[in-house]
């Protein structure tokens, strides 16, 4: 069942349905001021951070799970509906949310008056623009009542739902024409206020909660729209709000538009007040004049369009299958800009009051993003590597907005150091910049302890070759990539988190084989950084590192038909067929044939067989099998969570395309497909109403095959799947991968497939890419020619700036 459809020509997602299996969302803004928006106008905005300077309240856990947000009220006579279908839900005659890039549109319709609001943030803007358009499509002249409403968030949205005594003393506001300012707290020690504008004179206005709603109403039926006369309330302290009351009468025929303006402003100290406990309004008044005409939305409507237009055109897929274009052309693109902005924060699953930005999410974040704004994910890189600490270990995660390692969760974290060697690479091959190794970067923000990037990946290397275990593999630490197998942590109280509680790592024999994986793969890609940069001698003693890490696997790590996941803190072994639960486990399979371990011997082979037998189910491949039943102290929160859910046996799609590039490595290009089709939203799209969550992005998990209901899927948005898949697709299905010295094109496809198209921006030349595939081989080039010359690899070189070049890829 689909409530939807998606509209590739215009990128946008079209509902049709207002009820939705579960609110589906949009992102607006990706600088920064941000909002979440769903398909009715729910959602929130904030400025930079979402815990701390939330502008606008949202509920968690609310019933109805998505109310509040943006409220658009319509009242015509005795009948009051919602553009958005929601809060009023009165039945319209026609529906319409249109989720596009960093834009949504909502439309409804109603005894022949067509409203449609425009939601985004444009461009270099701290201020969410809603432009609404009213039409009327009857012979009668249409005499209107329109009430906004918002409700502001006392700035810290954490306290804003727990200190009641305080809250409901502070709140300010000032009312100044059409335009509400929110000055909760400027009084004192903040710099910043809100405002919420529209662009014509209002017959009335609200700013005090109950006074609008009235206090036995919800947002259905606020008081003041039931009885058509806003109450101009002023608020003191209680529930501060914004609402606009207008006029509006349409001819038969006409369309008018209303533009209102959700900003957000700071003044220095000196400039704070225009007179006493007045605020100077300047800054606002200079972005409402932005926005004053409809015209002057568009135009700021069409620059955010062309931003979008350029940052797609650096990766063009012409394969002719629709679904795969969309993805690999819109969505998956969108989702990891998406990612690489909120990191966890702020999605319908994450309170953006929890976590800060995630050492290794961050690392993988870029790998699919750096091709969009390069300059961006420098800055990144940079920011996370400031908080690493000298001997290479790592805070498990780091504030935005003051860059900063977290030190209630702390490091320990045995993988996060070489995820900055992957990041750091995947940079460097996108743009050649290796100036990016020789900055200056602090150890744990110490600015008397500094060394150079290249020095951090050292320490990120050696972190874990100072750290094995008695088998010669990595020490897991408090966790590795999977955060809930905890191996080290043996916890009995409900009340301590997996992730804080203390780490009994002392005579521990705990290792993962995912880190050795990981090692390897990583240990690789450092040692070519090594011999770009005329570092000889590190290569090879890297490259030591890296033999004797593929003899410990081959010794220590292979279970006979899969690589083992680890040992436990006793040197149990974990993952394998000696165990009667979780005998087989995704991640260090994943990693290992990624890496090529055991290739010659079959090993490869081998475990994505048993991957294939034994992990594989309709809807993906699941993190282990069988899954845990019981709770094991010895594992932590994997086995805290009911079978087939979260990494207990869910699909959790974030490692599914390390399964797929291990069967790129190996030639089985039906096998990556298959796996890529499985988990990609727009092959899910039928089967909407069992996925629950958006047919146009990825989600954390799906259900599996021991879940009550295998193939629902949760924590959609922000998660690294976006990045994963985005990189598996295109640099190892499509098989478009930069190289420190060049572009690769070495495609691993099923073999039925005729070729596809490409147009790739890289460093500033663009190649147009043909791939053919005549002998319907999966894997191996036999032809390239650039420019209608024969070429003598399939790596293709850095051309001049500027310059377009045609290229010729036949397989065979
Ligand atoms: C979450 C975390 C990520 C972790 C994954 C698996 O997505 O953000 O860091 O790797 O779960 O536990
Ligand atoms: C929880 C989640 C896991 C996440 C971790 C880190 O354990 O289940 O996915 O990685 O929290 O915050």
């Amino acid at each position: 069942m689909q409530f939807g459809y998606f509209d590739d020509r215009n990128r946008e997602y079209v509902i049709t349905d207002p009820q939705t299996p579960w609110p589906w969302i949009n992102y607006l803004g990706t600088e920064d001021f941000f909002s979440l928006i769903s398909n009715t106008g729910g959602g929130y905005a904030f400025y930079r951070d979402a815990k701390y300077r939330r502008l606008t309240r949202y509920r968690y856990n609310n019933v109805p799970m998505d109310s509040g947000g943006r409220c658009f009220y319509v009242r015509e006579g005795d009948t009051v509906w919602s553009p958005g279908w929601k809060p009023c839900k009165t039945a319209l005659d026609r529906y319409e949310c249109r989720h596009g890039l960093n834009y949504t549109s909502l439309l409804g319709e109603k005894n022949g008056v067509v409203a449609r609001v425009l939601f985004f943030v444009p461009l270099k803007t701290h201020a969410e623009v809603q432009k609404l358009s009213l039409t009327n499509v009857t012979s009668a002249v249409k005499t209107l009542k329109i009430f906004s409403f918002i409700e502001w968030c006392l700035w810290n949205a954490s306290t804003d739902m727990e200190n009641f005594q305080r809250n409901f003393s502070t709140g300010e506001v000032e009312i100044g024409g059409s335009v509400i300012y929110h000055k909760t707290e400027y009084r004192e020690r903040r710099n910043h206020y809100a405002y919420y504008s529209v662009n014509a004179p209002v017959e009335g206005f609200d700013t005090d909660r109950e006074s609008f709603l009235g206090l036995y109403n919800g947002w259905e039926e606020p008081q003041v729209v039931k009885t058509g006369v806003p109450s101009c309330s002023v608020a003191h302290g209680w529930s501060p709000v914004a609402s606009h009351c207008l006029a509006v009468e349409l001819q038969p025929g006409e369309t008018k538009e209303l533009v209102f303006v959700l900003g957000y402003a700071e003044n220095g100290e000196q400039e704070k007040w225009e007179s006493p406990g007045i605020i100077n309004k300047k800054k606002a008044r200079e972005t409402l004049d932005r926005f004053s005409t409809a015209a002057r939305v568009d135009e700021a409507f069409a620059a955010l369009r062309t931003h979008w237009d350029q940052l797609l055109g650096v990766f063009s897929l012409r394969s002719g299958n629709e679904k795969l274009d969309r993805m690999v052309n819109i969505w998956n693109q969108y989702q990891c800009m998406i990612t690489f902005c909120f990191s966890r924060s702020a999605s319908f699953f994450e309170s953006g009051i929890g976590r800060g930005m995630g050492f290794r999410d961050s690392n993988q974040d870029l790998i699919g993003f750096v091709h969009q704004i390069p300059e961006r994910a420098r800055e990144r890189i940079i920011d996370i590597a400031s908080t690493q600490f000298a001997d290479g270990g790592c805070y498990h995660q780091y504030q935005p907005l003051t860059r900063r390692g977290n030190n209630d969760i702390g490091g320990g974290f045995n993988d996060d150091p070489l995820w900055l060697i992957l990041g750091t690479a995947s940079y460097v091959r996108e743009t050649g910049d290796f100036s990016i190794l020789e900055e200056t970067v602090p150890f744990d923000n110490n600015p008397d302890q500094t060394g150079s990037l290249f020095d951090h990946l050292s320490v990120s290397l050696d972190h874990v070759v100072n750290n094995l275990g008695p088998h010669g593999l990595p020490l897991i630490g408090r966790a590795d990539w999977n955060d809930c197998l905890n191996l080290n942590c043996f916890s009995h109280d409900p009340d301590e988190s997996f992730q804080t509680t203390e780490n009994k790592s002392e005579g521990t024999q705990a290792e993962s084989l995912m880190i050795a994986g990981l090692f390897v793969v990583s240990g690789r890609e450092y040692a070519g950084l090594c011999l770009e940069t005329g570092r000889e001698k590190e290569a090879e003693r890297a490259l030591a590192g890296v033999d004797r890490m593929v003899e410990s696997v081959k010794r220590h790590g292979w279970d006979g038909a899969w690589f083992l996941r680890a040992y436990d803190y006793s040197g149990n072994k974990i993952g394998s067929r000696e165990n009667t639960e979780g005998r087989i486990f995704i991640e260090s399979n994943g990693w290992c044939t990624m890496a090529g371990i055991g290739k010659e011997e079959g090993y490869c082979e081998k475990a994505l067989d048993s991957v294939a037998e034994q992990l594989d189910s309709p809807y993906g491949i699941m993190l282990n099998q069988p899954a845990y039943t019981r709770y094991y102290p010895e594992y932590g929160e994997i086995s805290s969570y009911p079978p087939g859910y979260k990494e207990n046996g869910a699909v959790f799609c974030h490692n599914n395309p390390w399964i797929m590039i291990g069967e790129t490595v190996i030639g089985r290009g039906e096998k990556a497909w298959e796996y890529y089709r499985k988990i990609c939203p727009a092959w899910l799209e039928e089967i909407s109403a069992l996925h629950k969550t958006e047919p146009y992005v990825y989600a954390q998990m799906i259900a599996g095959t021991d879940a009550a209901r295998p193939g629902e899927a949760k924590n959609s948005w922000l998660t690294g799947t976006a990045s994963w898949n985005f990189y598996a697709v295109s640099q190892y299905i499509l098989g478009i991968r930069p190289e420190y010295r060049g572009l690769t094109v070495d495609p691993c496809l099923p073999a039925a497939w005729e070729g596809f198209e490409v147009t790739r921006r890289f460093r500033g030349a663009t190649y147009c890419i043909r791939v053919t595939n005549p002998n319907h081989v999966s894997k191996g080039v036999a032809r390239v020619t650039i420019d209608e010359k024969p070429a003598t690899s399939c790596c293709l070189p850095v051309f001049e700036p500027g310059t377009t070049h045609r290229v010729e890829v036949e397989m065979g």
